[in-house]
C-alpha cells in the first residue's frame, strides 16, 4: 500500500481505490517532468482536490497566492490550480510570466454577481451622494471590477483594509455576507453591500451546524466569512481558510468543525493527522471541476493562457497593490 493511498484515506470528501491513487501517482511524475520542462510553478488553492495539492509547490488561500503569485521570479510559467479570478489576478500582479488556468470551467459565481458595468453604474449613483465613497471589492471579483476599484480585500484582511481607510462610506463588493462581518468588526464605517454571495457558503444552514455541535459540545468552529452572519454566530472563529490551517494548527483543542468548502477539511485531515477535522461544509463545482489530467493536460499542451488587457490590468493591481500595502 502506498503512502499516498493511505494520506488520501484520511480525507472523506472522495473516496479512491488502491487503483485510482496508483493513476495519481504515475500522473503526478508526469507533471513533475512537465514542471521542469516548461520551467513552471504549481500553486494550488486550498479547496483543490487533494491529489493536486500533492503536486503543488505552493497551497495557500486567496491572499497568499496572490503574494506568491507577484513573488514569482526565476518559473516562466505560473500553473494556476484554482478558479479564475485568481489566476486573473496572478496576470495582474506578474504580467510577463505566462499563467495557465487548467480548465476553463473554474469560474466562480460569486465574482460573476458583480458584472464591470452595473459596478460602474452603481458608483456613479452612489458618488452623487457620498464625496468620500471608497469601493472596495473582495478578490473574488473579475479583473475589470478591480480595475474599478480603490483597494482589493480577501476574507484574510478585509477588516484590516478597511479600517485604515480614511473615507467613512465604502461600498463593498459584491459579498453580502463578508460586508456584514467587516461593518460588525469596523462599526464606525458606512459599509454599502453589494447583494452578492456565495452559492456555496449561502446553503450552510445555523440549524445544520448547531446540530453537530449538540453532538460534541468540546469542538471548536471555524466559520468562513462567506457564511451567512446567523452562522457566523455560531463560529469560535471567523477566518479565510489558512487562518483555518494555522488556528487548527496552533490551538491546544484537538477536535473541530470546519465550515467552509469541503476541501479545507480534506487539507486538514491530511496535514494535521492527530487531530479530527468534522464537516460542515458544501462542495464547490466550481473548485473541483480540474482533474490531475486537466493539470497535465494544461502543462502538456500549454492551456489555458490567462490574459488581461493593459488598460485592465494597470488600475487593477493599482487596487492590489494598495491592498498589499494596507496589510504588509
Ligand atoms: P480564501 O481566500 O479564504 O481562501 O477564500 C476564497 C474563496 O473562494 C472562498 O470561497
Ligand atoms: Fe466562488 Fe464560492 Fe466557489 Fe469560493 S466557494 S470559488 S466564492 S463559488
Amino acid at each position: 500500500m502506498s503512502t499516498l493511498y493511505e494520506e488520501l484515506s484520511r480525507v472523506s470528501t472522495y473516496e479512491y481505490s488502491e487503483e485510482e491513487v496508483r493513476e495519481f501517482e504515475a500522473l503526478h511524475e508526469e507533471i513533475r517532468a512537465l514542471k521542469k520542462q516548461r520551467n513552471a510553478v504549481i500553486v494550488a488553492h486550498n479547496y483543490y482536490r487533494p491529489e493536486i495539492l500533492k503536486v503543488a509547490d505552493f497551497v495557500g488561500d486567496s491572499l497568499e497566492l496572490a503574494l506568491m503569485a507577484q513573488k514569482v521570479r526565476d518559473a516562466d510559467v505560473i500553473e494556476f490550480c484554482g478558479v479564475n479570478f485568481m489566476a486573473e489576478t496572478a496576470k495582474i500582479v506578474n504580467p510577463s510570466k505566462t499563467v495557465l488556468l487548467p480548465n476553463l470551467m473554474a469560474g466562480c459565481q460569486l465574482a460573476d454577481s458583480a458584472p464591470a458595468e452595473d459596478l460602474a453604474a452603481k458608483i456613479d449613483e452612489l458618488k452623487k451622494q457620498y464625496d468620500d465613497l471608497a469601493v472596495v471589492s473582495y478578490v473574488n471579483t473579475t479583473a475589470a471590477v478591480k480595475a474599478l476599484s480603490d483597494i482589493i480585500v480577501t476574507s484574510a484582511n478585509a477588516a484590516k483594509v478597511v479600517r485604515s481607510l480614511d473615507s467613512r462610506n465604502i461600498l463593498f463588493v459584491p459579498d453580502r455576507n463578508l460586508a456584514r462581518h467587516v461593518a460588525d468588526q469596523v462599526p464606525d464605517k458606512n459599509i454599502i453591500p453589494w447583494e452578492g454571495f456565495c452559492y456555496v457558503h449561502q446553503q450552510i444552514t445555523p440549524e445544520e451546524i448547531a446540530k453537530i455541535r449538540a453532538t460534541d459540545p468540546e469542538l471548536e468552529i471555524l466559520v468562513h466569512p462567506e457564511c451567512r452572519p446567523d452562522v457566523a454566530k455560531l463560529a469560535d472563529a471567523v477566518l479565510s481558510t489558512s487562518g483555518m490551517v494555522r488556528y487548527a494548527k496552533e490551538r491546544p483543542a484537538s477536535r473541530f468543525l470546519v465550515v467552509t468548502e469541503c476541501g479545507l477539511s480534506d487539507r486538514l485531515a491530511m496535514e494535521v493527522p492527530d487531530k479530527t477535522f468534522l464537516k460542515g461544509c458544501k462542495l464547490c463545482a466550481f473548485m473541483k471541476v480540474t482533474t490531475l489530467e486537466d493539470v497535465r493536460d494544461s502543462l502538456l499542451y500549454m492551456r489555458y493562457e490567462i490574459d488581461v488587457p493593459e488598460d485592465v490590468r494597470v488600475p487593477a493591481e493599482r487596487a492590489l497593490q494598495r491592498m498589499f500595502d494596507a496589510t504588509e
